[in-house]
């Protein structure tokens, strides 16, 4: 089975434009559970722009299937995660002003600050993923610094997916076998779609996550958001 995990940033974003609490983030994140969602995914970032950090307390209390605090690892950030232990911690390399993350960690350059922030984060109880693009040696990287799970970066593989399917999921296929070999779990993120989610699912063995923000909140404009979330959870079957 693969999990659905809704990102509720943009959501925070629509409500952030008004200076209110309209729309309610605790009640979306609510309700995306009552429609089948089996997690709520968050990603603060520094500048508060969408999720804050006064958010994540009241999420933490309500969410009752997976809490997944997105972000890179800075002392604030380490600080939010500890006091709040969500269930997984998705570790980002993005940087303070980055539109949206691009790209994962270089686990093997990194390796000495992954496993000092990794140790952190497990030893409080809170699983570790670690968001890489889906390379060989920076899938051995993620395992060597002691996280249970990789998160695969998408964004190369939903661009180039309209033009060539095949050639887009070659290499998360691929690490996805090496990632099952060593025992680590894998989730994905990034620009999955309707239109590209299924194939990716059936082309990733062991698949146990998707986090979806962009496009599955832009799909609830006209679809509804429990008829948007059945239709991801479709593709997931
Ligand atoms: N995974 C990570 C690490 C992200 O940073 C994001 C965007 O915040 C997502 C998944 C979700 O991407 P999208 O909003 O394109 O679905």
């Amino acid at each position: 089975m693969t999990r659905l995990s809704v990102n509720i940033n943009k959501v925070a974003l629509i409500r952030n434009a008004r200076g209110g609490n309209l729309p309610d983030l605790v009640k979306v994140a609510q309700d995306c559970e009552s429609f089948g969602a089996q997690g709520i995914t968050i990603h603060p970032r520094p500048d508060e722009r969408h999720i804050r950090y006064s958010d994540v307390p009241a999420l933490k209390a309500i969410v009752k299937t997976e809490l997944n605090i997105e972000g890179n690892p800075t002392e604030d950030f380490m600080e939010l995660v500890l006091r709040n232990r969500p269930h997984q911690c998705t570790l980002v390399p993005d940087s303070p002003d980055a539109l949206t993350s691009d790209q994962g960690w270089d686990t093997v350059g990194q390796k000495a600050f992954l496993t000092d922030i990794i140790s952190t984060l497990r030893g409080a109880g809170i699983r570790v993923s670690v968001f890489v693009d889906p390379v060989e040696h920076l899938v051995e990287g993620a395992k060597a610094v002691g996280a249970d799970c990789i998160e695969f970066y998408t964004g190369h593989f939903a661009r180039l997916f309209p033009d060539d399917p095949r050639l887009a999921v070659e290499p998360h296929a691929r690490c996805a076998r090496l990632a099952n070999g060593i025992g680590l779990e894998i989730n994905a993120g990034h620009d999955l779609n309707l239109d590209n989610l299924r194939y990716y699912k059936t082309q990733v063995e062991g698949l146990k996550e998707v986090s979806i923000g962009h496009a599955l909140i832009s799909d609830a404009l006209y679809f509804g958001l429990q008829n948007t979330i059945r239709m991801y959870l479709n593709c997931l079957i």
